[in-house]
């Protein structure tokens, strides 16, 4: 794994950011993996600024979603589907018919997961998978337990999750309980993993899923087995890690080759 340690959250949305950009100038075709929650504001942010200062296309590039609210219709203020084009999709280049998002009001939700993990295989799989972390640890709605073979399913959320999420809805009584989500075992077929976390809310899970065990109980731990995954932390974040100054000086001495 690869870990970036940087300053703080704008830079690490600037990095993830720069990052994606280069990907869409190599290849604009490209698939891109994409989260959403607090973490990735940053690095949308500053993708429509390349878009719009610097003429970044996303015209021919397609998205997929970790994951969605069960119960929420799209047009919801709250459903992730209104979030991506609110913090994205509405600013940028990209068609609507390129960017796919769990429908949370599947009546086959059987269905309508095997065709999601089907839509995905149909382009070729996800190049880069955007990531963020929960603070139990979980990637994408991957709550602690989710087997790490799991393809994209109904989950339940965990009292976590739920706590975390409240801030969004208002109050905990309206935060659903249920996702679609990818499953881990969706993730790591992505060619590249990019997880970014910020803030000392973090810091636990960071370091159960970098310097822990590989287990189900802390899902992100899964990355230790994606041979291109990149974890983009800020300061407050990485402040568990026992091997942060490896890491930094890791960065320093590979920059460049
Ligand atoms: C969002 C997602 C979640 C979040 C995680 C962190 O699509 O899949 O795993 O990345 O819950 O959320 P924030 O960034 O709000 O702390």
């Amino acid at each position: 794994m690869r870990v970036v340690i940087l300053e703080n959250a704008q830079r690490v949305g600037r990095w993830a950011a720069e990052y994606i950009g280069q990907l869409v100038r190599q290849k604009p075709t490209v698939v891109l993996g994409l989260a959403t929650g607090g973490t990735p504001v940053l690095c949308y942010q500053r993708l429509i600024a390349m878009h719009r200062e610097e003429g970044l296309s996303f015209r021919r590039v397609r998205t997929f979603n970790l994951d969605e609210y069960v119960g929420l219709p799209a047009d919801d203020s709250n459903s992730y589907r209104s979030f991506m084009r609110q913090q994205l999709f509405d600013h940028i280049d990209i068609p609507a018919s390129s960017t796919h998002v769990p429908d949370g009001l599947a009546t086959d939700v059987t269905e309508h997961c095997r065709h999601y993990e089907q839509q995905i295989q149909d382009v070729g799989g996800i190049d880069l998978q955007l990531l963020g972390i929960g603070s139990d640890g979980h990637i994408a709605f991957n709550e602690p337990g989710s087997s790490l073979a799991s393809r994209t399913r109904l989950k339940a959320l965990a009292a976590r999750t739920l706590q975390d999420n409240a801030r969004f809805f208002g109050s905990l009584d309206r935060v659903p309980r249920l996702a679609i989500t990818m499953g881990v075992g969706t993730i790591l077929e992505a060619r590249q993993c990019l997880l970014l976390a910020t803030g000392e809310n973090k810091a636990s899970a960071v370091r159960d899923a970098i310097e822990g065990p590989l287990t189900s109980q802390i899902t992100a731990s899964a990355l230790q087995l994606h041979p291109q995954a990149t974890l983009v932390l800020d300061e407050a974040a990485a402040a568990r890690l026992e091997q942060a100054d490896y890491y930094r000086e890791a960065e320093a001495l590979q920059a460049g080759c």
